[in-house]
């Protein structure tokens, strides 16, 4: 992820907005009205008293008193408004982010979440992107509101004297400019290491709670409950003093609106004095920079928000941003699947760790000059020690990765030049670890092919020998993963993997490491179905055991990323 300056950052996260423009100067004006009226109730109210006191005011008191009311409703009217329009605009835009997030995730996957950094995405789907919301809602419009309620208000009170504008207009940019970045600059990343430290303990919690037959086997339950209370209470001191400095930064923004009210005093005083404004001149807009605080110490609260929401925009563009390991391929001519070829093939995975040290790393290469041809109609079994990089080899020939060197080939074509949902329609792949989704086993076997039929699926799962099992459930086809999910043991979890290629009815079926978690019962029946398929159907076989070997018509061990 490259580096971005804050105001680029800024910069880009406000063009967002372009597509709510008349929304946004809509709440802008609603919420530059709303502090107006608000305003004009105390000022109206001055103006009366200088009424009263035989000041010279072109409105009758008859007409301030029906006025005063009509500003209250006005105000409640306009500030209601203004707060819906304004997260209108905020969830329209989240929507547009998590969509602009979720496009990208998509386009960068699998790839993206193999790698180490599948936590920090996941907080950025979850919080960073929550965080824009304040950004939208409580950032943008309150600055805009501030500067067209400030200005107008340095007009209302320039009018009486142009000396009373620009004393007004200094007073709003210290409370609106100069404290929001002494308060940014106090506050640095307390902000951001109190989310970090709650998210740190509800993760630990949630942990705990998951190993708990772990935690008591083996009696670590005093370390993890010690590690708790240290945890809470660094979160409180922390929280201390977070709440500490928002208690100063109030009493700052509230010594500054003080002095600036004695300045304004002063210098409507010795105006008056010189006579060069009246009582009314001298009074009202007195009154008037008294009450106009209000959008300007809404911008002194932005000073401790301002830097992690800057952080969280970035890391979600930064994502937009991303480039793809493979792209989508589209528009290339339909072919069909007859032979796989393999040729001097080498990659090494790229990490964060090779990004950063000037690219690709020779020595860090998991297949080495690897090649292999696998003819149509034959079942081909890969053996190897853990991690010498068989899974990595089917995860090049589904091209969720890219080769460095060398080509892989299909039907004589480079999966370069292959359409990819021509390419997933050729393949059938089963991974180590099958993932279950919270729906039902019929459905969750029907991934393998959406319009299957119920006969289909029963078919499919008979011949991943789980048909009996799934009957044995309270609701059979229709029972509940969600429910069982953690119940369902691994070799029932593989077998609903394998009912699921076998569904999916590819002409190439690759299956890594089916039999790992079968007993020998189990097993038997899935390699029986596996020889039948491969009368008409190509099979790459990748396992560790020998008695899964058994239904292979080649055998090739790889050592170290090479076959041997
Ligand atoms: N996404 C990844 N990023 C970086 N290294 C990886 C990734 N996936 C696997 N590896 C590494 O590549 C090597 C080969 O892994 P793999 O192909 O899964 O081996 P096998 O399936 O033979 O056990 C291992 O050292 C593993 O740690
Ligand atoms: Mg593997």
């Amino acid at each position: 992820m490259k580096k971005q300056s804050k105001i680029t950052v800024l910069l880009r996260m406000i063009k967002l907005v372009r597509p709510l423009t008349g929304f946004m100067i809509l709440a802008v004006f609603l919420g530059t009205m709303g502090f107006l009226t608000a305003e004009f109730i105390t000022i109206l109210g001055g103006v009366a008293v200088t009424k009263a006191l035989g000041g010279n005011i072109p409105l009758s008191l008859k007409t301030i008193f029906i006025l005063l009311p009509v500003f209250a409703i006005l105000r409640a009217i306009f500030r209601l408004s203004e707060q819906r329009t304004n997260h209108y605009i905020a969830f329209t835009l989240l929507a547009i982010i998590r969509d602009k997030v979720f496009r990208a995730l998509r386009k960068l996957c699998p790839a993206k979440l193999e790698g180490r950094d599948k936590g920090d995405l996941i907080s950025l789907i979850t919080s960073d992107v929550e965080l824009l919301e304040v950004f939208y809602a409580h950032t943008i419009s309150p600055i805009c509101i501030a500067i067209v309620t400030e200005l107008l208000m340095c007009i209302f009170i320039g009018s009486f004297h142009p000396l009373l504008g620009v004393v007004a207009l200094i007073s709003y940019l210290c409370v609106g400019v100069l404290l929001p970045v002494i308060i940014s600059k106090r506050s640095g990343t307390m902000g951001d290491e109190l989310r970090a430290m709650s998210g740190e303990l509800s993760a630990h919690m949630l942990e705990n709670i998951r190993n708990i037959d772990d935690t008591m086997q083996y009696a670590y339950g005093e370390v993890r409950l010690k590690e708790i209370g240290e945890k809470t209470e660094e979160l409180s001191r922390k929280q201390g003093l977070l709440s500490k400095l928002t208690g100063t930064n109030m009493a700052l923004a509230n010594t500054m609106i003080l002095i600036s009210d004695i300045v304004m005093l002063a210098v409507c005083a010795l105006l008056y004095q010189s006579g060069r404004i009246d009582f009314t001149g001298f009074l009202i807009p007195l009154i008037a920079l008294m009450s106009s605080f209000g959008p300007v110490t809404a911008l002194a609260a932005l000073g401790t928000t301002l830097q992690s929401t800057v952080a969280s925009g970035a890391r979600v563009l930064a994502v937009i941003d991303e480039i793809p390991v493979t792209e989508d391929i589209t528009g290339k001519e339909k072919s069909e699947f007859s032979g796989v070829e393999v040729k001097n093939v080498t990659f090494g995975y790229e990490t964060y760790e090779t990004k950063m040290n000037a690219g690709y790393d020779h020595d860090k290469e998991i297949l080495k000059d690897v090649s292999l041809n696998v003819n149509s109609n034959r079942i081909i079994g890969i053996v190897g020690k853990s991690g010498c990089g068989k899974s990595t080899l089917l995860k090049l020939l589904m091209r969720f990765w890219k080769v460095k060197e060398g080509e892989i080939s299909i039907s004589g074509k480079s999966i370069e030049e292959i359409n990819t949902d021509n390419l997933r329609e050729m393949e059938s792949y089963m991974t180590q670890e099958t993932q279950l989704f919270k729906d039902t086993i019929g459905n969750n076997v029907r991934i393998g092919k959406l319009d299957a039929t119920d006969e289909e699926v029963v078919e499919a799962c008979k011949r991943a020998s789980i048909h009996d099992f799934i009957m044995t459930l309270p609701k059979g086809y229709e029972t509940e993963v969600g429910e069982l999910g953690s119940t369902l043991s691994g070799g029932e979890r593989q077998r609903i993997g394998l009912a699921r290629a076998f569904l999916h009815d590819a002409p190439f079926i690759l299956l890594d490491e089916p039999t790992s978690n079968l007993d020998s019962l189990n097993e038997a029946v899935v390699l029986k179905s596996l020889k039948e398929s491969a009368k008409e159907k190509t099979v790459l076989l990748v396992s560790h055991r020998q008695s899964t070997m058994r239904i292979a018509d080649e055998v090739i061990t790889m050592d170290g990323g090479r076959f041997s």
